[in-house]
């Protein structure tokens, strides 16, 4: 039977389905210049502050800045340095003050231009500023456009974890241009793949295939391609999020390889691997034990093996950290729940479910 091409458009768009708290993901090509219009119809005060650090805004603050002001927005460029270590309570702190000297009020808004830590602090920002103002997420990494700015999970670290401090927060709209890939780094990139990986591996198989069948195009950014893998990865996670917006069971099936994965950043001080890396090793030992528990068919097991090394994600747990050593991360994680380990594990391609183990084996 011949495979049907559903990669057929540069632009789509994604409803996520909250009730009065719905918003829509716009996803387009070269459409930065497009966010002032996109925003007028929110009827949100002229004053906005805009969120980036100085690698973004290299790129795409003028370009955000003008479309801006060309509406009638007065933008505030507010400034963070660049990296994970950042997104804390100081630089949260030094957000407010840059808002509060500027005036902004409760009519006023804030949107994250950046990946996915500038998304997380502005959220958070966003929650808090006079008992929370809206928020526009702008992401630019791969992993942002299909992952962290779509769901309203909004945080901050803390020196003793990660992500410890946070809140469940709607933005009101996701505005993503793929042309910012172009700019992204090569690592990062493939990092951000691994969470399309993941869609495909827990709720659609069609996807998955198409992962598999369409390495060069992805991997060299057509347009086409990579709005549709970005369309069906916003448009599962916008439907985990609407039947479980606060994670009271079925939203976890979005941590497939996170268990492992998040054990492993601990272990290596998050130095080693970047998210998506570690989230990789994650999904294939969680499919190894899928396949050693008889859920998961021995050749199913190797398409998810070969789909990850295609791409060239790390898949194996490096030599140096033991079983042991997870077993011992996994324990202090949240994703532990009365004593046993809970696991998303995968039944085939395109199916996932929760169980509960007593170790990792
Ligand atoms: N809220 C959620 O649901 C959720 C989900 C997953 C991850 N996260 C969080 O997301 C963060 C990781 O996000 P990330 O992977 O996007 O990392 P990131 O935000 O650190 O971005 C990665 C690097 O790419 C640079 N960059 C961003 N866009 C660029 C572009 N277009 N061109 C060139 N450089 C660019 C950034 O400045 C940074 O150096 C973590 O803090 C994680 O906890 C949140």
């Amino acid at each position: 039977m011949e495979r049907v091409n559903p990669a057929q458009s540069n632009s789509a768009r994604v409803k996520v389905e909250l009730g009065e708290r719905s918003y829509n993901i716009s996803i387009g090509t070269d459409t930065l210049c497009g966010l002032g219009p996109a925003l007028k119809p929110l009827d949100i005060n002229p004053v906005i502050g805009l969120i980036t650090n100085p690698t973004v805004s290299h790129y795409y603050g003028h370009t955000v800045m003008d479309s801006l002001r060309t509406s009638g927005f007065e933008p505030i460029l507010i400034t963070i340095p660049d990296g994970e270590q950042y997104k804390d309570i100081l630089w949260a702190y030094y957000i407010y003050g840059e808002m509060l000297s500027n005036r902004l009020d409760r009519s006023s808004a804030i949107a994250a231009l950046g990946g996915g830590v500038i998304g997380d602090i502005t959220g958070f920002v966003a929650s808090t500023y006079m008992r929370g103002i809206p928020y526009i997420q702008v992401p630019t990494t791969l992993l942002s456009h299909v992952d962290s700015s779509v769901g309203g999970k909004t945080g901050i670290n803390h020196p003793l974890g990660k992500n410890m401090i946070g809140s469940f927060y709607q933005p009101r709209l996701v505005w993503v241009d793929i042309a910012t890939l172009k700019t992204l780094p090569r690592r990062e990139f493939i990092a951000g793949l691994a969470e399309v990986i993941k869609y495909g591996v827990i709720a659609d198989s069609v996807l998955f295939e198409y992962l598999e069948d369409n390495r060069e195009k992805i991997i060299s950014l057509e347009a086409d391609t990579i709005t549709y893998i970005v369309k069906r990865s916003c448009e599962i996670k916008a439907s985990v999020v609407a039947a479980d917006e606060k994670e009271a069971g079925f939203r976890a099936i979005l941590n497939y390889g996170h268990t492992i994965g998040h054990a492993i950043e601990t272990i290596t001080a998050y130095r080693e691997f970047l998210h998506g890396e570690a989230v990789a090793i994650g999904m294939l030992y969680a499919a190894g034990i899928a396949k050693d528990m008889g859920m998961l068919k021995e050749d199913e097991f190797k398409r998810i093996s070969s789909l990850i090394r295609i791409y060239g994600l790390p898949y194996e747990i490096p030599k140096d950290i033991s079983v042991p050593a997870i077993h011992e991360a996994v324990k202090v994680d949240k994703k532990r729940k009365a004593g046993r380990i809970r696991m998303v594990l995968p039944e085939g391609i395109g199916r996932v479910s929760i169980v509960s183990l007593d170790s990792i084996p």
